[in-house]
């Protein structure tokens, strides 16, 4: 049974950024939830994906540097270490992970249009459709089977995943590998990083919910990666439980342990994270009032879908964070969604009015850090909320 341990308040949709301010756009309440028999996270309120997912959707992976090396790894790693023939990508995005192969030996899914639009026109093979059963079927008809079947930051925005696994075992050869990529739990607990919860994130997977899941498919996991991506996410590594010529690596006992462990099995574990989300708040809003106070200027920097949930749940409008600046194009002049804080277009010099700066890409500070080394030089300094609010 679901058990509610988190209330967020009123969050508009994360990634639906006004071209004018409006203090009208639709909200709903954003509560999070824990299943005690399953250990699923959920969020309660699920919005369909044909509204969340369409052909003007601004998140782009190859925007970082720390991404685009991430992907760039990561397909080196799965020539080398499972020789697939055909690979596909359900939320293949921008083509940040694709176009590392060669296009025939890749294909794309990715619903969002305009994404779509930029592998098709690189000649990379992309169903610009919706991960189900109707198009693995289709895809099975052409292809076969798949060898490789790899997904980021993709399965978790799915509410049916009875449907994606049913559609991923139809089409995943006998001894195919799946690869899924996904925020951590454990890591957003133990970073109070409650900004990882938004309309997109219907679930935030841990080790312990995977495996449970997946006995259901006759799937296993058989290796375990921790990664930085994301404020620290896992990439777990699938096979068919019947495939027992792949061992099961100790990174697997090793993740359950240390997630038991910290208490992800035990609902008491949600309710004192929900106790230190508001003091965060408390805490977050303290310090920028107090820069305010000065009349020192604060600028976002990386308009994030965690920073609507943050700027929401805190109740921070123009008034304590003036300006956002970001390098998405999709993002630039429009206005942080609930909130109304206009987003600019990020150039080299853009840090020389502000004193301060909130980092909205807080998952990316170290190569923000690396870039803004003259602010910091200046004596410019840094706001964040992560693991808890200061300023560095
Ligand atoms: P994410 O945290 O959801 O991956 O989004 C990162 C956002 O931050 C994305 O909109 C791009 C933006 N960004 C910048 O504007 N400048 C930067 O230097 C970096 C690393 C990210």
């Amino acid at each position: 049974m679901n058990k509610e341990f988190l209330n967020l308040g009123f969050q508009p949709l994360a990634n639906e950024y006004l071209s004018k301010a409006s203090p009208k756009q639709k909200k709903y309440n954003l509560k999070v939830l824990f299943n005690n028999k399953t250990k699923m996270v959920s969020i309660s309120k699920r919005i369909s994906s044909k509204v969340m997912f369409n052909a003007k959707y601004p998140y782009r992976s190859s925007m970082s540097r720390t991404m685009r090396k991430s992907f760039e790894n990561l397909s080196k790693e799965i020539k080398k270490r499972f020789c697939p023939n055909l690979i596909l990508e359900i939320g293949s995005n921008d083509g940040a992970l694709i176009t590392n192969f060669n296009r025939k030996n890749v294909i794309g899914v990715e619903p969002c249009k305009n994404l779509a639009k930029i592998t098709k026109k690189k000649n990379y093979v992309t169903y610009d459709d919706y991960w189900n059963i109707n198009l693995s079927t289709k895809i099975k008809r052409k292809y076969n089977s798949i060898d490789l079947i790899y997904s980021a930051n993709t399965l978790t925005h799915i509410s049916n995943l009875d449907d994606v696994f049913k559609s991923i075992t139809n089409l995943l050869s006998k001894n195919g590998i799946l690869i899924i990529e996904d925020p951590s739990l454990l890591e957003c607990l133990k970073n109070n990083s409650y900004d990882q919860f938004y309309n997109e994130h219907i679930y935030l997977f841990s080790a312990l919910s995977v495996k449970n899941l997946l006995r259901k498919y006759n799937l296993e996991i058989f290796d375990i990666k921790n990664l930085t991506t994301h404020g620290g996410s896992h990439r777990y590594y699938i096979k068919r439980t019947k495939n027992s010529e792949i061992k099961i690596l100790s990174s697997v006992k090793k993740q359950l342990f240390k997630e038991k462990k910290y208490g992800l099995d035990k609902f008491s574990t949600y309710k004192n994270f929900s106790g230190r989300v508001m003091q965060s708040k408390f805490a977050l809003t303290k310090i920028l009032k107090k820069i305010k106070d000065k009349n020192k200027k604060i600028i976002g920097y990386g308009a994030t879908a965690k920073a609507v949930t943050v700027m929401n749940y805190c109740n921070i409008d123009k008034n304590l964070i003036s300006i956002f600046t970001d390098t998405t194009p999709e993002k630039v002049n429009n206005y942080m969604p609930g909130k109304n804080i206009k987003i600019v277009k990020y150039h080299k010099n853009i840090l020389n009015n502000y004193n301060y700066v909130f980092l909205g890409a807080w998952n990316f500070k170290k190569e923000i850090f690396k870039k803004e080394k003259n602010f910091i030089k200046r004596g410019g300094r840094f706001i964040t909320h992560i693991p808890k609010p200061r300023i560095i």
